[in-house]
């Protein structure tokens, strides 16, 4: 109808593009798949499923661009998107301050060393010809020296990377999610992530089953299916074997950093 009483109802029912007002920022291979698959579980949310990367590579093509790539939501659905770059890239946290001082940010992380194997894991999936995760982790051939500029080691670093958000962002605006207890508790994950978002807790243990051939939990009924359904082959890969001297020496490289990184975060993420 027409008039106030109209308006308002518009304003409630029409679906419209909006700008998020929730962010998954990183970390690569932390488990941010498998945290928006199961946050799109539910109807509060609405969330893009491809990565955008809209502040790290495209954001000369504006904001309006930006909300044209979001679904269509409902006022007080949370539009969301994940972007694992966005953690790791210096000018993001100012550009997603100039968008809103409010939005909300979530970062699955996971332990570093086990981290890194898999970002290796992933890039050697497409590149077969690389040299070995020991040659370039390590500088000269020795397990003294730790490249750290080695983009898979680079990436681990969380409390410098948590550090340039924090420029911009109060502790309370950033929700940590454990990428090992997303593993073994999802439910449990989720049920923070749905508080800290301001939703009711929807999406809880009666969503999932531990699947024992993928060794992962997979959901029961995924959106749109009446199937089960596990993430993609690419999540949940086996891991090259790296020799014990360098897993070693690579927790020695990041324990100074990951206690930098719990204290920032006010809390212990236990990776050892
Ligand atoms: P691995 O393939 O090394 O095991 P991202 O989606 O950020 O790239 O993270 C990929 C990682 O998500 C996987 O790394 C896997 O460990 C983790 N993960 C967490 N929950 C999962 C699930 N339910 N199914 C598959 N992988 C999951």
């Amino acid at each position: 109808g027409r008039g106030v009483q109209g308006a308002l109802e518009r304003r409630e029912y029409t679906a419209a593009r909006r700008l998020p007002h929730a962010l998954i920022i990183g970390v690569k291979k932390g488990g941010t798949r498998a945290l928006l698959e199961f946050l799109r579980l539910h109807p509060d949310i609405r969330a893009l499923g491809s990565e955008p990367h809209f502040f790290d590579r495209h954001y000369t093509r504006g904001l309006d661009w930006y909300r044209s790539m979001m679904p269509k939501a409902l006022e007080g659905q949370v539009v969301m998107e994940k972007t694992p770059r966005y953690f790791v890239t210096t000018d993001t946290p100012s550009r997603v301050h100039a968008m809103s001082r409010h939005v909300k940010l979530i970062v699955v992380v996971r332990d570093p060393v086990t981290r890194a194997i898999s970002d290796y894991t992933q890039i050697i999936s497409k590149t077969p010809h690389i040299p070995s995760f020991e040659t370039l982790a390590f500088k000269n051939h020795s397990t003294a020296e730790v490249d750290s500029q080695w983009s898979p080691l680079w990436i681990g670093l969380y409390a410098l990377h948590l550090q340039r958000w924090l420029d911009w962002f109060p502790l309370e605006q950033i929700h940590l999610v454990s990428g090992e207890r997303l593993i073994s508790d999802p439910a449990g994950e989720l049920a923070k992530v749905q508080d800290f978002l301001g939703l009711q807790r929807i999406v809880t243990d009666k969503h999932f089953y531990f699947n024992k051939t993928k060794g992962f939990p997979c959901l029961k009924k995924p959106e749109g299916s009446s199937k089960p359904h596990c993430l993609g082959k690419t999540k949940g890969r086996t891991h090259a074997r790296i020799d014990p001297h360098v897993l070693k020496s690579l927790r020695e490289f990041y324990r100074p950093h990951n206690e930098d990184f719990y204290k920032l975060a006010r809390q212990d993420f236990g990776w050892q």
